[in-house]
């Protein structure tokens, strides 16, 4: 066997432990998660090592060594050289598709915002801007690496059909899943919420979806019937192709590359530190994995997750589990993160009633340091106007990690004074 270059060993489940290999195809779930205990998510574990990003312009060429898909790629014997063709060759037929493809998105100092907030010029507001990415939000980046593994798989004869793809969402994932999947030609299965808007329905429809409209059956059990008929559809078959860690770890492969552009344009600025780094959390995956890339980077980033206060469910499993003096909070996975009942805010795109991909946030907490914030509604509107007056076209959920920024300065005025450096992520564009 060839000595591999890639920094990644193998899956191993938050929760139960559970070990997988990295040369394992379709390592979507933990093992040990069944239909009625999916409490369960595999996560990555690699040598520490920092990435980095300058090495080639795609981000997912230079995370090359990094990456999940790529070692499991290449330990069943697909050259770098053949990595590389297959994520650029990917790349432009997703930029075919939505007249953008993957590259590093903008990250500096926001001025307007810096002073709009009383920052002086030691210090100041960082902002990644993700409104320019595919599908115009963060989102492709975690479905990246699921396709990236499954284009392997077919060239490596490890699937020989097509499985259609299925995601349950109404927002950015499902637009950035069916563009992903009509750049490949790939079938997907979209479940919906009945009240979805036409014209988001039209924009799936325009992009070859197969949209359904998912009404809540006579003897369905409790939940969101949109989702219950997503995992109906992976029982029978359908490759998970969702942003949630729990259904598909793969997710949180490629969405690791948010935070290493974060890392290097931090480096790039000379700051060595982020006195508070900010994310929106709906389900988590988006946190989860930012924090997480961030961790072997030697930058010392305190970390923090935003919920609203009409959803934070969260911020309430963290509270048990203080209260409680729980540190393995995924052992204590059930008990603590419960379902958020009625979620409302204008950021309706972190309503997720309960976090899925958490565990590794309160580890980011516990290790990096930082809090969990809870954002009140006048936040979550007021951070919307000023990051639109700033220049950002974003949507409230775009924006909600600053309506965090907005809380904390507010609330804990002691936390942070004119000379630190904060960051926020305007996660999608307004629409
Ligand atoms: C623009 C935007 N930001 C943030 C999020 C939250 O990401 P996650 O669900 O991974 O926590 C979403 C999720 O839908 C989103 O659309
Ligand atoms: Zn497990």
């Amino acid at each position: 066997m060839t000595a591999r270059s890639s920094t990644v060993r193998r899956w191993e489940c938050v929760r139960c432990g559970a070990s997988v290999p990295i040369d394992a195809w379709l390592p979507f779930r933990c093992p040990n998660a069944t239909a009625e205990d999916r409490h369960h998510a595999l996560g990555i574990v690699s040598d520490t090592d920092v990435v980095d990003m300058s090495s080639d312009s795609h981000p997912f060429v230079a995370a090359d060594r990094h990456l999940a898909w790529a070692a499991c790629a290449e330990a069943n014997g697909m050259p770098f050289e053949r990595r590389r063709e297959l994520v650029l060759e990917t790349d432009e037929a997703i930029r075919a598709v939505d007249g953008t493809g993957f590259h590093v998105t903008e990250f500096g100092r926001a001025d307007v915002l810096s002073d709009e907030l009383g920052f002086d010029a030691d210090g100041g507001v960082w902002v990644k801007d993700e409104t320019a990415s595919v599908a115009g939000s963060q989102k492709a980046r975690f479905l990246f690496s699921i396709l990236l593994h499954l284009r392997a798989a077919e060239e490596l004869g490890e699937l020989t059909t097509r499985p259609p793809l299925a995601i349950a969402s109404c927002g950015n994932a499902a637009l950035a899943a069916a563009t992903l999947a009509k750049a490949v030609d790939w079938p997907i299965d979209v479940f919906v919420p009945t009240w979805m808007s036409d014209g988001f329905g039209h924009r799936l429809d325009d992009l070859g979806a197969r949209v359904h409209r998912s009404a809540r059956l006579a003897d369905d059990p409790p939940g969101d019937p949109a989702m219950l008929r997503f995992r109906e559809a992976v029982a029978a078959g359908a490759v998970p192709f969702t942003v949630q860690g729990p259904e598909n770890a793969l997710c949180l492969d490629g969405g690791r590359t948010l935070g290493w552009e974060i890392a290097d344009g931090l480096r790039d600025d000379e700051v060595e530190w982020l006195d508070g780094l900010f994310v929106q959390v709906g389900g988590g995956a988006f946190a989860s994995a930012t924090f997480t890339a961030l961790a072997p980077s030697g930058l010392d980033v305190a970390t923090f997750p935003v919920q609203t206060a009409g959803c934070a469910p969260l911020d309430r499993a963290l509270e048990r589990a203080a209260a409680r003096d729980i540190v393995d909070v995924g052992f204590h996975w059930n008990e603590l993160m419960t379902i958020w009942e009625n979620p409302s805010s204008l950021a309706d795109g972190i309503l997720d009633d309960e976090t899925y991909d958490w565990v590794d946030i309160a580890h980011s907490l516990r290790i990096a340091g930082g809090a969990s914030v809870v954002a009140e509604e006048p936040h979550v509107v007021a951070a919307h106007d000023l990051a639109k007056h700033a220049g950002f076209d974003v949507s409230p959920t775009g924006a909600a990690g600053l309506a965090g920024l907005l809380q904390v300065l507010e609330a804990e005025p002691e936390r942070f004074d004119s000379s630190s450096c904060v960051a926020v992520v305007m996660s999608g564009i307004s629409r």
